[in-house]
């Protein structure tokens, strides 16, 4: 049984080592609120698939904002009720080697973001949400996240006024997508409130595993009981995790960890062992890429022990 070979220990180990290595990156400072994050914060929770068990270490208590990993929200509701080819109309699946925030792409290789998980791409998925559900976008999609975790999460308000009054990053895609007419499917404006509201969502380390227990169980929450997603969206989602969940850095995690996994600027990292668990991590210093350093590290660790990847060494 899978459940048997991870226990308290392999986590004190892993945490230990980890630990050590979040000296060397740097908390996210673009957005201010962020940098009051303690570096010296790390959490890892793992939800094992189909029986629920949970079992973590480090600060498991902390609430963190989502971000990024926000996008796999954002986007599995959209493919849920709006369907695949009104999604991958007007954004790619296609993984790039451009930095999460980058413009480049747009104008010198095609105006429809590379996939959803870049900056570009999300915001044009909360475009898509805001036309089709006006108002009750953001409610929609906390609703949503508690078909996953059995809690409605909430917007962190001081992480939301930081990173809005220092978006001028984002806003700049926003209006250089919205120059190709059709591509956004509402205002600037709103589209750009609803994805950084989505960043600004507050989980812990169990929420990301239990989010991510879904995936692993193809479509099934072991907690909930609930199916908030199709085999055809989990399919998708895995499928954009594993070629662009770290942006620049997808393909070295593809190496050190070879699961699919979702990063955020805040320092957590969503991950996939398929059948066999969701797992969540927290270490806010980042490496240059803007992906937890500590975080992946753990990632690591955590597979190649528990051979995550289920490669079988045959005599
Ligand atoms: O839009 C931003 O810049 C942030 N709210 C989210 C970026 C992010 O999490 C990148 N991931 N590592």
């Amino acid at each position: 049984m899978f459940s048997e070979q991870i226990d308290q220990s392999i986590l004190k180990e892993i945490y230990d080592k980890a630990i050590s290595v979040s000296d060397f990156g740097k908390v996210a400072t673009y957005i201010p609120e962020l940098s009051l994050m303690s570096p010296n914060l790390f959490s890892l929770s793992c939800v094992i698939a189909g029986s629920g068990e949970i079992i973590q270490t480090g600060d498991a208590d902390t609430y963190f904002t989502m971000q990024s990993i926000s996008k796999i929200l954002s986007l599995s509701y959209a493919i849920e009720k709006f369907g695949m080819d009104k999604v991958f109309k007007s954004v790619d699946m296609e993984p790039t080697a451009d930095s999460f925030n980058s413009l480049m792409r747009l104008e010198m290789a095609s105006p429809i973001p590379a996939n959803p998980f870049m900056n570009a791409g999300a915001i044009v998925i909360c475009s898509i949400l805001q036309k089709e559900l006006g108002r009750e976008s953001f409610n929609e999609i906390t609703n949503f996240c508690e078909l996953f975790t059995g809690t409605k999460p909430k917007l962190n308000q001081k992480v939301f006024n930081s990173e809005m009054s220092t978006a001028d990053r984002n806003k700049s895609l926003a209006y250089f997508l919205n120059s190709t007419p059709g591509l956004l499917m509402d205002s600037v404006e709103n589209s750009l409130d609803l994805y950084i509201k989505l960043c600004s969502l507050e989980c812990t380390t169990l929420d990301l595993a239990k989010i991510a227990d879904v995936l692993s169980c193809g479509g099934k929450s072991s907690f909930t009981g609930k199916y908030p997603l199709s085999f055809e969206t989990v399919k998708t989602i895995m499928g954009i995790m594993i070629t662009c969940g770290l942006y620049n850095g997808s393909g070295e995690c593809a190496v050190r960890v070879g699961i699919p996994a979702k990063s955020g600027v805040s320092g957590g990292i969503l991950a996939v062992a398929p059948g066999k668990m969701g797992i969540g991590v927290f270490s806010p210093p980042l490496d240059s890429k803007g992906n937890s350093l500590a975080g992946l590290y753990a990632l690591e660790m955590l597979s190649d022990k528990l051979n995550l990847r289920g490669v079988k060494i045959l005599d």
